[in-house]
């Protein structure tokens, strides 16, 4: 007999989450026919609720007939009919192959980038320049080449006001594989972590694969909660300040200082990522932390967002002791990055190409987005606001409707438009109302006009 653990959720009924779990787990395989499962004592006991929940999910699993009780021995899987699980899942698999997927006529997707825009002329060039050169047929430097760390020092300083010492730029290849690298070394002395709530989902799974404890910051449209950090035991943060991942919102100066007095006081590290201030609308960006003191700053960039995602390449400032400490832990690990990449990207840079890439891009995105603001606001009026339009490839959108997220994305999705959930960016600070992602870099304008269009037709 097994023990059964997992988190809940705030927003669904406990009971329904355990038969949910249970029934997962026995339809993949994970819970064999005829194993027996934990008493209700145990499992509400496990669990930490009360015995009325859990033995409401055992009577839902028996009704269903995915399990059975057996009187004083207790509850038992059922063999489940293999061929026909096989069917049901094949007929599904087929379904989803031959109806689902040619019907996804829009997708408002925010993990690509701008295609038709792309520098494919200039990219290809500099490759084929680099595949020539003498030097690239070897492994790389351990913590990147020493070209393009240089070319990322110059460019965050101008963009972003951070002074690095290319020595302390470590490149990588994606935000997670540094966050799990760096979680090496902080877990040294750290056992907490403070993260933002609604926040990066990728981070936090980061984190906790080195068993962090978590403690969060509530995030609302209009900002963090800062006040908060007093009552905190961590000395540890996880923040997203230029572009609050996923609320859009941007910390002011003000909250910036706080935040670094903060670490200075519990002397601790903030991990600041700045995973797409590249494209911002309205203001000049923010400064990035590290500009008004980096000693207590672990600095985040990559060029997902900015250049493409495909191409893993992400890059972290650290500061002096801890830059010391990661090198002295991964010397002997070679690079996670692709060295032909990264002499790519540090010639694309040297030549210009970087910064008119950035140039071209920031005025694409930003008429995207008035024209996605504005085709929001024509179709939908005071039924929806719009947050995060300052920057960024994607839009928030809280929709004033009594629907739930579930029925806005199904019914999207029975219109040809594809659009995102945000719930699982939230550990407990849910919203009053249910919010949907819209990411719009890598749509046409057309594109973009017809999606809102489809989404009228299917929300109101
Ligand atoms: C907050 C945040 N950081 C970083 C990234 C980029 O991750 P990666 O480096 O894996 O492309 C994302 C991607 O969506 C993100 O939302």
């Amino acid at each position: 007999m097994r023990n059964i653990i997992f988190p809940f959720k705030d927003h669904l009924p406990k009971y329904k989450q355990i038969y949910d779990e249970i029934k997962l787990l026995i339809e993949q395989g994970d819970i064999k026919a005829n194993e027996q499962l934990p008493s209700i004592r145990q499992l509400a006991d496990s669990l930490d609720v009360s015995r009325n929940t859990t033995l409401m999910a055992y009577e839902q699993l028996i009704a269903e007939g995915y399990i059975r009780g057996e009187s004083r021995k207790g509850y038992f899987v059922n063999a489940l009919e293999p061929h026909l699980h096989e069917e049901v899942s094949d007929a599904l698999n087929a379904h989803q192959k031959t109806e689902i997927a040619p019907s996804v006529r829009i997708d408002f997707r925010a993990d690509a980038i701008d295609q038709q825009h792309f520098p494919l002329k200039a990219w290809r060039r500099i490759a084929n320049q680099v595949l020539t050169a003498k030097d690239v047929y070897r492994y790389g430097d351990h913590f990147g080449e020493l070209c393009l760390r240089k070319q990322i020092a110059a460019y965050i300083l101008q963009s972003r006001g951070v002074k690095a010492d290319p020595n302390a730029i470590i490149i990588g290849s994606s935000t997670q594989q540094m966050l799990v690298y760096l979680g090496h070394i902080l877990k040294d002395e750290f056992e907490r972590i403070i993260v933002e709530d609604p926040g990066f989902d990728g981070a936090r799974k980061a984190f906790q694969f080195h068993r962090f404890h978590f403690e969060t910051l509530p995030v609302y449209e209009t900002g963090a909660d800062l006040s908060k950090l007093e009552h905190m035991k961590s000395r540890l943060i996880y923040v997203t300040p230029s572009h609050q991942s996923p609320l859009g919102v941007s910390m002011s100066i003000q909250q910036r200082h706080k935040l670094i007095h903060w670490a200075n006081q519990v002397r601790g590290y903030i991990i600041e990522d700045d995973y797409d201030s590249e494209f911002r609308y309205t203001q000049k960006p923010f400064p990035a932390l590290p500009s008004i003191d980096a000693t207590r700053v672990i600095y985040l960039g990559n060029f997902s967002k900015s250049f493409l995602p495909g191409i893993r390449l992400s890059y972290m400032v650290l500061p002096q002791p801890l830059s010391d400490h990661y090198k002295e832990r991964f010397g002997l690990f070679e690079s996670t990055t692709s060295l032909l990449s990264q002499l790519t990207m540090a010639k694309f840079m040297e030549d210009g190409e970087w910064h008119r890439h950035l140039k071209r891009m920031r005025l694409v995105y930003k008429r995207k987005m008035q024209l996605l603001v504005s085709a929001l606001r024509d179709a939908f009026g005071h039924h929806l606001s719009i947050i995060g339009e300052q920057s960024g490839l994607y839009v928030f959108v809280k929709v004033h409707l009594n629907h739930s997220e579930e029925w806005l994305i199904e019914r999207a999705f029975s219109h040809g438009v594809k659009v995102y959930p945000t719930s699982r960016y939230v550990v407990h600070n849910y919203p009053d109302k249910p919010m949907i992602k819209l990411g719009f870099s890598s749509l046409s304008f057309d594109e973009i006009q017809y999606g809102i269009e489809l989404l009228k037709r299917a929300w109101l």
